[in-house]
């Protein structure tokens, strides 16, 4: 594919305001196709589409959706194939759960928000020890698994090896993109993994403190002024260098 690449995450990163994301939507109208656009979310890809269909949100290229652990083209609504093939022998949904359904604090997510590759729980505040402990416990059991921790809250099971980032290098090279034309946009810490890849970040100015803090540094990474949508855009809008000819938010 010719132009750039766009990775970016949806709730609070490009969802959140409506008029901001009709703003977005205008915008990438107006780069003709030089703007490949793909959708990196924690939720599943069925609640993607509904956004799409219901919610203003253009349709993409491609979702990474249940945070990394799943990739797949949109138009087809087909996996892409070799993503899932990756996922070590010693993971088990099953044997998560069961292991975890031990663990008092732990809130499991509604079953939407649980996949073969992805657990998920609520765990207000959690402090690092207490994650590490979860890890060993599973580790303990034999189970391949990283955690994903972010807003403060969710707690995400997947194998190792499986986060956002490591999906969309997986994706980029599929669909026949190299890093110096990607560019990735988050919030949360469940977009960190994407801010670790070789291309160019867009952090929108009300990401969380602890995103933006592990981020700052890398020359890499646009902070924008702008919040969600109209951080998006102004992010692409400072990499690809076309500012002077773009209407701004009134
Ligand atoms: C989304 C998902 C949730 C997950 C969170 C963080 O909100 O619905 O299951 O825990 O993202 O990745």
């Amino acid at each position: 594919m010719s132009g750039h690449l766009l990775i970016t995450d949806l709730d609070g990163t490009l969802m959140g305001d409506e008029e901001a994301l009709e703003r977005f939507n205008r915008f990438f109208a107006g780069l003709a196709g030089e703007l490949a656009l793909v959708y990196a979310t924690g939720r599943s890809f069925g609640s993607v589409q509904e956004d799409v269909q219901h919610n203003g949100l253009l349709p993409p290229v491609a979702v990474i959706s249940d945070v990394g652990s799943e990739v797949r083209l949109f138009a087809d609504d087909k996996r892409v194939p070799g993503w899932a093939e990756r996922v070590s022998e010693n993971w088990s949904a099953t044997r998560v759960r069961e292991l975890l359904a031990e663990e008092p604090d732990l809130e499991r997510q509604p079953e939407a928000a649980q996949s073969a590759y992805k657990i998920s729980y609520w765990l207000p505040n959690a402090a690092e020890e207490r994650l590490a402990a979860l890890r060993d416990r599973l580790a303990a059991a034999g189970i391949d698994a990283d955690t994903i921790y972010s807003s403060q809250r969710d707690l995400d099971f997947v194998p190792t090896g499986v986060n956002k980032g490591t999906a969309a290098a997986f994706l980029a090279k599929e669909i026949g993109f190299e890093s110096e034309r990607m560019m990735v946009a988050g919030n949360s810490i469940n977009d960190l993994a994407l801010f670790q890849l070789e291309c160019r970040g867009i952090v929108t100015s009300n990401a969380h403190d602890e995103l933006k803090r592990l981020v700052k540094h890398r020359a890499q990474v646009y902070l924008s002024p702008h919040p969600l949508a109209d951080g998006v855009r102004d992010g692409v809008e400072h990499w690809l260098g076309r500012k002077a000819r773009l209407t701004h938010p009134s």
